[in-house]
């Protein structure tokens, strides 16, 4: 190790607009790196240690080792095996985000220790293998997306190919997003084996749907990049209509994406693996409404400004 200086790193959340687990097999989709995520920082230890912190209330949510028997610990171990990291290092991640609810997270909070863990030993080359293998600890097959805005801004395309990811910037206006966390979180890997799962019990059904989603990701590049926020919203409704049918949804998702939409909302949908977690609506001039809406009903709501 060349130093005893704290060393930072930092990771964003990201939103899914269009296109959660069709991603997966290869077809496009739309997302957002939210301005807030994970702040790592790493300092010499007397044994491997990471502590996530609650960035609202600054409470210890979790403390691993990489031999402990949890997820985060599985992935710690394979982000200090990559990083090639062998004398102890104590990590702390101040996480700004809701935990587990579909706004990646595990993607932040690997950028962040991965890139406190690259300042640390001097050396940036291992950082995406290695969130890399953090990401496929939590989502079992990850498609990039969540890492791919995890370490950039914006709003951008998406489309998992086996030559790497290729992404393309969307130009857009200004646009404000609503997101409401309308229930707990599961697990993202979970998710993802259930959707397997229906690709192989129905394939041709599954393959339709995950086409479909795909073509509604084209169309809602196209409608963002010309502010035509009625078409996004309508594909919206429709993409929350095909993760129904994949199964992922739940009746708190369903009920959230009801409220916002009779409050005004042009469009809402789940996003990330579903399950439980949060639901993304878009409302332009009725924002206050469908906040008001969820909070109404005991949930929590965030805005981000695109
Ligand atoms: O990290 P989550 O829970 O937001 O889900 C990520 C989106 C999936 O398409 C379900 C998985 C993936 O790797 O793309």
């Amino acid at each position: 190790m060349k130093t005893t200086r704290k060393l930072v790193g930092e990771g964003g959340g990201k939103v899914i607009l269009f296109g959660e687990h069709a991603v997966v097999y290869g077809h496009p989709a739309i997302a957002a790196g939210l301005g807030r995520g994970a702040m790592a920082s790493a300092l010499p230890g007397e044994r491997h240690e990471l502590t996530v912190i609650d960035g609202t209330s600054g409470r210890v949510i979790e403390r691993v080792g990489p031999d402990d028997a949890v997820s985060l610990a599985r992935a710690f171990s394979e982000m200090l095996r990559v990083m090639e990291i062998s004398t102890p290092v104590a990590l702390r991640v101040t996480v700004d985000l809701p935990m587990g609810g579909g706004l990646g997270s595990s993607a932040a909070i690997a950028t962040a220790v991965c890139r406190a863990l690259a300042a640390y030993v001097g050396d940036e080359s291992r950082i995406d293998d290695a969130v890399r293998a953090s990401e496929t600890v939590f989502h079992d097959n990850p498609s990039g997306i969540d890492q791919f805005a995890s370490m950039n801004a914006g709003l951008f395309e998406f489309r998992r190919t086996p030559e790497g990811p290729r992404t393309r910037v969307l130009r857009h206006e200004p646009a404000r997003i609503l997101i409401c966390r309308a229930a707990r979180g599961v697990s993202t890997s979970e998710m993802v084996a259930h959707v397997r799962d229906l690709h192989t019990r129905q394939p041709q059904m599954s393959f339709a749907i995950d086409d479909a989603i795909g073509t509604l990701g084209l169309l809602a590049a196209e409608a963002i990049e010309r502010a035509d926020w009625q078409a996004a919203g309508e594909l919206m409704n429709v993409n929350h209509g095909l993760l129904c049918a994949l199964g992922v949804s739940t009746l708190e998702l369903d009920h959230a994406c009801h409220v916002a939409r009779r409050a005004g909302a042009l469009g809402a949908k789940l996003t990330g693996a579903g399950g439980g977690g949060c639901v993304v609506a878009l409302a332009p001039e009725r924002e206050d409404d469908v906040v008001a809406a969820w909070t109404q009903r005991g949930w929590k709501a965030y805005t981000f400004d695109l």
